[in-house]
């Protein structure tokens, strides 16, 4: 089992499915932009081989160099889990003859408005949207939507330039800050609770399912510093409130024709109890989702993924013991992490739950928190109950104050 594996050293869990691959037997030729000398040690031993690429993003170039690289050896994966290059991966796998995802497949996992189209189709409720390339368009698309709605670019991450905009007059002053976004998506504001549904799938069945509710949505965790935005996987899947966006979110997969590999997909609860898609990668999700998952179950999703794209299989029992709540702080002032207060205290009572305490030490520089929803660290901590979880997650984010200057 040869697999091309790309960008192995970035981001930072690239280095566990890696180590994964090569956990289950797969031998891992890693394509990335980082010198060979610079690699992780974790990474380094997973690897049978590495090119190193000037320009990862550069796809004609890649393919040009992976296939000179490979000079005529068969592969049997191509993968990658870093949503830039996921496309890059499908158009490898086309030109080298290497079975998985068609480049068209994980295009409807990859352009927000196309997703929504093929979804649509399939008879399952998406916001209503148009993609808009003019101001023109933008103005006749909130015409036939109405506000309040969302504009957010076609292919966005991380909420970046993405804007619920309340009434016209709001609009004409959003429209000059952003030129810069080429195409985007203009759609229905949902309001309601937001949630991920989360899988492993082997040939397009989810052999494993995951479900987290963001407290509080994204967007307005992504948009008021002041708050530590807290995400929470949800131990019991069976109950009522949830099971909706678990079928939702199935037939989403099959709708799109998703084949081997992670899923993360969004989806909004609203009051009236309707679910409404809203937005799937053909990847995991970031941020230290699949360490919560892995806390949930007490198992290694890094390399189950593995054995899934490899072998097609999915062995791990998946025990589903906690709620586990990861808490991003950022710190109040500029520059760099001078105090923590509360650190100390919260871990002297309520430490046994904690799983990981990942906040930036004293003397450390902030890091940019619109940037990096990890913002200036982290803790994770789980709870079988989910109101204690929740409560826990609720403390943290109060109790413990990273302060600046
Ligand atoms: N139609 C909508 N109705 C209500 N809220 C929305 C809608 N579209 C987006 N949002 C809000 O904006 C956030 C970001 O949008 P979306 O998830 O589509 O983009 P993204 O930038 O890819 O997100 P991510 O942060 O997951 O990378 C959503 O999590 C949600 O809070
Ligand atoms: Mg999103």
């Amino acid at each position: 089992m040869d697999v091309v594996f790309l960008s192995p050293n970035y981001p930072l869990e690239m280095h566990d499915y890696t180590r994964g691959l090569a956990e289950v037997g797969a031998r891992v030729f890693g394509v990335g932009d980082a010198p060979a000398g610079a690699l992780a040690p974790k990474v380094r031993e997973a690897l049978t081989d590495y090119l190193q690429v000037p320009r990862i993003m550069d796809e004609d170039d890649v393919i040009a160099r992976v296939r000179a690289w490979l000079s005529g050896r068969n592969v049997d994966r191509i993968e990658s889990l870093w949503e830039p290059l996921v496309l890059l991966a499908a158009r490898l796998r086309e030109r080298l003859g290497v079975p998985g995802m068609s480049h068209d497949a994980v295009l409807g996992f990859r352009d927000k408005q196309l997703m929504k189209e093929r979804i649509a189709a399939a008879g399952l409720r998406v916001p209503r949207s148009r993609r808009v390339r003019s101001e023109a368009e933008v103005w006749a698309a909130a015409e036939a939507i109405g506000y309040p709605l969302i504009l957010k670019p076609i292919a966005g991450a991380g909420s970046a330039d993405t804007y619920r905009v309340d009434d016209r007059a709001a609009m004409e002053r959003l429209l000059p800050r952003i030129r810069h976004v080429q195409e985007a998506s203009c759609e229905e504001f949902v309001d309601g609770e937001e949630f991920t549904y989360d899988t492993i799938c082997v040939d397009g069945r989810p052999v494993y399912e995951n479900v987290a509710q963001y407290l509080p949505r994204p967007l307005i965790a992504r948009t008021n510093e002041w708050i530590s935005p807290v995400i929470c996987t949800v131990r019991d899947l069976a109950q009522p409130a949830i099971r909706p966006g678990i079928e939702l979110g199935r037939q989403v997969l099959h709708a799109l024709g998703m084949g081997s590999g992670f899923t993360h997909m969004e989806w909004y609860r609203k009051a009236d109890g309707e679910v409404v898609f809203g937005e799937i990668g053909c990847r995991p999700g970031g941020a230290r989702l699949v360490d919560q998952m892995n806390f949930t179950s007490d198992i290694d999703l890094f390399r189950e993924w593995a054995r899934a794209v490899c072998w097609g299989a999915f062995e791990a029992d998946v025990p589903r013991r906690y709620n586990a709540a990861i808490v991003f702080k950022r710190a109040q002032g500029q520059g760099h992490i001078r105090h923590i207060q509360g650190l100390d205290a919260f871990m002297a009572r309520y430490g046994a739950h904690v799983c990981v305490e990942n906040l930036l030490p004293v003397g450390a520089h902030r890091r940019d928190w619109m940037q990096t929803l990890v913002s200036d660290g982290f803790l994770i901590l789980r709870h079988p109950d989910w109101a204690t979880a929740k409560a826990l997650a609720a403390l943290a984010a109060s109790e413990i104050t990273m302060f600046a200057g």
